[in-house]
């Protein structure tokens, strides 16, 4: 009994202390997932006003990466995207994502709206101490164009000739899209 308190003790001790240090790791990766977001979302606003969704492909195709490599750069942290459905398979999830990703779906399915929903772990990984953040990436009516069950035509072709493994398709408003992810070396 008193080891069981004594345990338990413990792991409340270090809950506690992860609390505590992962407080500015958490802000820090808001933040980078925020500026990321931003300037994704411009840029692919741009596009689809100028040029419509066949032209605002090239933006995720080619930009997404880029912004992706800049703010990691800027950030000192790895930010990418990441999906249980992915178009783009170098986006695919390892299995800590994927562990992720999967009780994002359950906690939306027990009613938490996937607008705010995040996750953070500090995590072990060749005996290196990494901290993991992920943020959930809801459906919005501009993201129905492409990653929608009823795409153009000619929307459709390009992604095909793109992307001959997209599995992004069918998404619904609301649905989660996937999530950001960040890690970060902690030694
Ligand atoms: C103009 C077409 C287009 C629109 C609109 C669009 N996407 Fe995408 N999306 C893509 C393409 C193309 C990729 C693959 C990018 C790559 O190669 O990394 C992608 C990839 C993604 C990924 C990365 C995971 C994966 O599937 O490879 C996420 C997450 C995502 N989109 C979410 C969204 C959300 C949320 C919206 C709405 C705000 C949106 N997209 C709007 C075309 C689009």
């Amino acid at each position: 009994m008193k080891k069981t308190l004594l345990l338990l003790g413990l792991c409340l001790s270090l809950g506690g202390s992860f609390a505590q240090d992962s407080e500015p790791l958490v802000a820090a990766s808001r933040a980078a997932v925020k500026v990321y977001a931003t300037r994704l979302k411009g840029e692919l606003v741009k596009a689809m006003k100028s040029g419509g969704p066949l032209q605002a492909i090239e933006v995720c195709h080619g930009k997404a990466p880029m912004i992706a490599r800049e703010v990691s750069l800027e950030k000192g942290l790895r930010i990418g995207r990441t999906s249980l459905k992915t178009r783009n398979p170098g986006n695919a999830p390892d299995a800590w994502e994927r562990k992720v990703l999967v009780s994002f779906e359950e906690r939306k399915a027990r009613g938490e709206s996937p607008s705010k929903m995040e996750y953070s772990e500090l995590v072990e990984r060749n005996g290196q101490r990494e901290f993991r953040y992920m943020k959930a990436i809801p459906t919005g009516a501009v993201c129905l164009n492409c990653h929608g069950a009823d795409i153009a035509p000619a929307v459709a072709a390009k992604l095909d000739a793109l992307y001959p493994q997209d599995q992004a398709r069918g998404f619904k408003m609301g649905d989660i899209r996937g999530a950001f992810t960040i890690r970060q070396s902690k030694e």
